[in-house]
């Protein structure tokens, strides 16, 4: 019916005349698929995901600590740092792979964890994890997912890490590794930012519980958002699927995040317990929420692999500095003795390019991915991975850079 509508516009209601200059884009039937192409870039795609989602689950993802500063500086890092282009060099093939713990990256690019997954569309982790798959772009999976660490792999034959949060009970700790290796995971992702959780403040104003807590205002909210609510509600129940059927610890039970974080992880975790986490398990151990040079060098100083740069996208301490501004100065502490991830504010490719000439290894992107799955499900973060690589293949070429690992350290600068 919308094809013929838009043959008989095309055809006779538009005079030759203005035809001959007129140009229709071909009509895309597929809502999903007009909707994205409309995205040109990850913000475009944030707004599209603000626009589906409740206000709380959006929120929840959009939001960070306190004032949202240190997201915000984030961010604004990477904007203020400019390139020094170099023009007529032959960059016909500009090569954008990478090696990282051994293995071929095809981008800079490993995708963060995040919680939760599937409040922002059904597909969820599965979701993400094929997208990734798909292009080789290593996925970590969260321990706080809402599709378990056996489900994903059964997806995904793509390189995949698993992030670890410490609890108390460390035999949990212990049997959730151990799958993960079991499943083929490849290294293991250990958050160190996490001592206590940061106040997320846009979450406290809602009264945000995980799952979301259908009060009136979520019955409000969605009915707004029908699209949205009527997926969640025809969707497998939320819950935390690596600890599925324990009834204390799945939160198949609204929680308030912080106080199922602050009573279940365990805050006295130090250096000199890290020697247990790799003595249940042989997987490479990676830093993730590393903040300072100091913390870096004593990374390097304990045979840690690597370290991602990171302060959970703002969502921790407020206050904290931008992720790029720190690449520099750790880089520059620990030379080669590890790989140095960068985690916080990667928008764009051209952000991933800034990072490499800092001396970043690779970078790695958690809030760009949800916009694009709330935006368009699988097909939406297979978006957002493709205006990323694309973006990094393009500063390439723009920057006269043939290479990403041989990328020169004063091809950016503060102005
Ligand atoms: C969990 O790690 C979160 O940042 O909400």
């Amino acid at each position: 019916m919308g094809a013929v509508f838009y043959h008989y516009v095309r055809h006779v209601v538009v005079p030759r005349s203005l035809r001959s200059v007129l140009r229709f884009r071909p009509l895309e039937l597929d809502a999903t698929a007009r909707r994205l192409a409309r995205c040109a870039d990850v913000d475009d795609l944030r707004r599209v995901a603000k626009r589906r989602l409740p206000g709380g689950v959006f929120d929840y993802a959009d939001g960070a600590a306190e004032d949202e500063l240190t997201r915000r500086a984030n961010q604004q890092g990477f904007r203020d740092l400019v390139f020094d282009p170099r023009v007529l060099r032959d960059v016909r093939d500009v090569e954008v792979s990478t090696t990282l713990l051994g293995r071929r990256l095809p981008i800079p690019l490993v995708l963060s964890p995040t919680g939760f997954t599937r409040i922002f569309h059904p597909e969820g982790e599965l979701a993400v994890a094929r997208a990734a798959a798909r292009r080789g772009i290593p996925y970590s999976l969260s321990t706080m997912s809402t599709r378990s660490i056996e489900e994903v792999a059964a997806v995904s034959d793509g390189p995949k890490w698993f992030q670890v949060y410490v609890w108390r009970d460390r035999g949990l700790v212990k049997e959730l590794v151990q799958r993960a290796a079991a499943a083929g995971y490849e290294a293991l992702l250990l958050t160190v930012d996490t001592a206590v959780l940061g106040r997320r403040e846009r979450d406290v104003r809602r009264g945000f519980t995980l799952p979301p807590k259908i009060g009136l205002g979520t019955l409000v909210d969605g009915a707004v958002h029908p699209a949205w609510t009527y997926a969640f509600t025809r969707s497998d129940p939320i819950e935390f699927a690596n600890m599925a059927g324990d009834g204390s610890r799945d939160g198949t039970t609204a929680v308030a995040l912080a106080d199922y974080i602050n009573s279940q992880f365990d805050p006295s975790f130090s250096w000199g317990d890290l020697d247990w986490l790799r003595s249940v398990s042989t997987l490479p151990v990676i830093l993730k929420g590393i903040q300072s040079v100091p913390d870096a060098t004593r990374a390097a100083a304990e045979g840690i692999e690597a370290i991602a740069l990171s302060n959970h996208g703002g969502r921790q301490l407020d206050g904290s500095p931008a992720v790029v501004r720190l690449i520099r100065p750790v880089v520059d502490a620990v030379g080669d003795s590890m790989a140095v991830l960068c985690d916080g504010g990667i928008r764009r490719g051209s952000d991933i390019v800034k990072a490499c000439a800092l001396g970043a290894t690779a970078c790695m992107a958690g809030r760009a991915y949800l916009y694009g799955l709330a935006a368009g499900g699988e097909r939406g973060v297979d978006h957002v991975l493709g205006l990323l690589d694309a973006g990094v293949r393009r500063t390439l070429a723009l920057v006269g850079e043939p290479s990403i690992e041989g990328i020169r350290p004063d091809l950016v600068r503060w102005p």
